[in-house]
């Protein structure tokens, strides 16, 4: 068991708990910690105290309450290091690719947050699925209004989630009721920063939607709000399919290639999160790596979209940090470990260029490895005496696929092997930030029926 000197614990978790508390693709032999019966001590600031096997943690507590998860898994909660709010409506869209599947379904549905109370139900219902799918922190991809977005925040106040968002903006290739200018960009999402980021857990993220929809202008205005509002983030789209990169390279001819569209208005920094990069070239993954940016890989989107298959490789080779992200819509899940399963499928199909992703591997990039993408690595991630309490309980519905295959399972790792390629939403029991539940599937049941 390991352990704080923390004395004020109540509470002990108990249940099958597994984390991975160092980078596995670096650390020498397992990285993988998890005990079969295990627990976690809940210190009352909402932080863990200690984590181990049960019977250990149960003779250091023994005036402590017990909530006895038997049977379930206790993992970190998962991190998404790239949602889009507005587009749950739009899930499933099969059929176009990138450019078409905007144009033709996601802008049209996009342009409905204009209607505050139909965005803020929709952020109510987002945040809620969020926390069902066992996410405990996301850096959320805005809508494009102003109303839908404090909306959103005042709901992700109330969600108690950790959660990152901005207001989208874009001035150009984007129908009308999504377009600003560089003024008004400037002036709504420097008021929205202000007034939101350090709010509790809620931060913003200055968010340019791709250089597709920006001009030089208007980049330089998003450029100018990170500086306005310090500690801000900043999170766009990058290299995600070949046709995207070439209407990139007819806008900006100037500049050298689609990460230069970024770096000319002070955008690539340490605070800055890109989703995809599926086509970078070799230069920009060493300034990427430079400037302390990361990547989200969104590997169903990718694979539904057709955009391609990351290099993960590459991008670990270059030193450029590497989190996951759900991409709803465009990605076919809001889970996390469904996203795992993808970015595994993946690699497998890149041959000899792709990565051999073990389970221990994949709950990383699901937790640990977003947290440090989204800053927070010192905090969440992993179960360790000292973070957050952010945790979620997975167990197998009675009957399932799930439960069939785990009694099968040979030892921890293929067991966790097999929870990540199986569970999903109707696995997710609960899940908690810093010790407060957000999600209780018993409780949602009697409430919602
Ligand atoms: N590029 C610009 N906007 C989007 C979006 O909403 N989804 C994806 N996958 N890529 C984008
Ligand atoms: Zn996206």
């Amino acid at each position: 068991m390991s352990a704080t000197g923390v004395a004020s614990v109540r509470r002990l978790l108990r249940g099958t708990v597994a984390h991975v508390p160092r980078d596995p693709f670096t650390a020498a032999g397992e990285a993988l910690e998890a005990w079969d019966d295990g627990g976690l001590a809940l210190a009352d600031d909402g932080t863990i105290a200690a984590v181990g096997a049960w019977r250990d943690l149960r003779a250091a507590y023994p005036a402590a309450d017990v909530d006895d998860r038997s049977g379930a898994w206790l993992l970190p909660g998962f991190v998404d290091a790239h949602v889009h709010y507005p587009q749950v409506g739009v899930l499933g869209g099969l059929g176009p690719r990138l450019l078409e599947w905007l144009e033709g379904r996601t802008w049209p549905h996009e342009a409905r947050f204009a209607d505050a109370a139909f965005a803020r139900a929709e952020a109510r219902q987002f945040l809620r699925l969020l926390a069902r799918n066992g996410t405990t922190s996301a850096l959320v991809f805005g809508a494009h209004q102003a109303v839908a977005m404090e909306a959103f925040f005042h709901e992700a106040a109330a969600s108690g989630l950790r959660v990152t968002a901005g207001l989208v903006v874009g001035d150009v290739g984007l129908p009308e009721a999504l377009r600003t200018t560089p003024e008004l960009a400037f002036e709504e999402a420097a008021f929205l920063a202000r007034r939101w980021h350090g709010r509790g857990w809620l931060r913003y993220a200055v968010t340019p939607r791709f250089s597709v929809s920006s001009t030089a202008a208007l980049l330089a205005a998003c450029g100018a709000v990170a500086r306005e509002v310090p500690g801000t983030w900043v999170t766009s789209h990058l290299n995600e399919t070949p046709d995207e990169i070439a209407v990139v390279r007819a806008r900006f001819p100037d500049q050298r290639d689609y990460l230069a569209t970024y770096e000319a208005a002070g955008l690539v920094g340490p605070r800055s999160v890109f989703a995809h990069d599926v086509h970078p070239s070799d230069d920009e993954l060493t300034r990427l790596a430079a400037a302390g940016a990361r990547v989200a890989h969104c590997p169903s989107s990718n694979h539904a979209l057709g955009s391609g298959l990351f290099p993960l490789a590459r991008h670990r080779r270059a030193g450029v940090g590497v989190a996951l992200g759900t991409d709803v819509g465009a990605g076919t899940s809001l889970s996390l470990l469904a996203e795992a399963t993808s970015a595994y499928v993946g690699q497998m199909l890149l041959g000899a260029d792709g990565e051999r992703l073990t389970g221990a591997r994949l709950l990383w990039l699901a937790t640990a490895a977003g947290a440090h993408a989204l800053g927070l690595g010192d905090l969440v991630g992993d179960l360790r005496p000292g973070r957050a309490a952010d945790v979620v309980a997975l167990r197998p519905p009675p009957g399932s696929t799930l439960a069939a295959a785990l009694t099968h399972a040979a030892d921890g790792p293929s067991a966790l092997a097999t929870l990540v390629t199986l569970a999903r939403e109707d696995a997710v029991e609960a899940t908690w930030v810093a010790g407060e539940a957000v999600w209780c599937a018993a409780a949602a049941e009697r409430l919602v029926g």
